[in-house]
């Protein structure tokens, strides 16, 4: 089985992730360290102040400047992607495809905390209608009944953070929906590198069991065909 870590901001400077290659080092010693096998590496783009070219030059610099410095063959995998806030219209976007993960159809996609206008969500339908495969970001961070409308009015498919395995929380509709084969991704949501923020991760693996299992197994048909950075930095060489 693979582990893998659909969300996190590892790459130097490309948000306020991680703001050095020393920092994205630690991160991937601690991801390392909790078993994780492999790691999308989601950096905000954030459409109202950057355009797809400027990220990806800010985004592709990050990579450049971690594979000049870091021996990536004992870390885990890392694939290049985007966590993209959603804003209406955005399936109209040119360049979308660029976003996407690793070479991929998929796209992570971040709902905004305001309310979700029906316009919104026909945009998350614009989305999959252009050929992507959108999955939502973090879908633990919402409001329950606003995220049953949209998963019931979209075919989007969800990622959840390993925060909402915290101590108390209810989790019988997160667990409901990684079941049903809605959700399809586990994230640390990695910003910086504390230790105990990516214990969460582990435990949230520890919570659900093989239903952790049974979520990689998705992930890893998800990312078959990517292309990982460490096979773009051999292409280099
Ligand atoms: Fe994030």
């Amino acid at each position: 089985m693979m582990r893998i870590d659909f969300h996190a901001h590892i790459l130097p400077r490309a948000d306020h992730g991680c703001d050095s290659s020393v920092m994205s080092e630690k991160q991937l010693r601690l991801m390392k360290k909790a078993g994780t096998d492999a790691v999308v590496a989601t950096s905000h783009f954030y459409p109202n102040h950057d355009s797809v070219e400027s990220f990806l030059d800010r985004r592709d610099g990050a990579m450049e400047a971690m594979q000049r410095k870091l021996p990536l063959t004992d870390l885990p995998t890392v694939y290049p992607a985007a966590e993209v806030l959603v804003c209406i219209g955005m399936d109209k976007m040119p360049d979308l495809e660029k976003l996407t993960v690793a070479g991929t159809s998929v796209i992570l996609l971040e709902m905004p905390f305001t309310y979700w206008h029906d316009d919104l969500l026909a945009t998350v339908r614009g989305v999959s209608a252009r050929g992507l495969t959108p999955v939502l970001a973090h879908i633990d961070r919402y409001d329950p009944a606003e995220v049953a409308r949209l998963l019931s009015e979209t075919d989007a498919l969800a990622q959840v953070n390993a925060e909402a395995f915290g101590l108390f929380k209810n989790t019988k509709a997160l667990r409901a929906y990684m079941r049903e084969g809605r959700v399809v991704a586990l994230g640390s949501d990695l910003h910086g590198d504390k230790p105990s923020d990516y214990k969460r991760f582990v435990k949230m693996q520890k919570k659900l069991g093989p239903l952790a299992e049974v979520v990689f197994a998705r992930t890893a048909e998800l990312l078959r065909e990517a292309e990982p950075l460490t096979a773009r930095q051999s292409q280099l060489v």
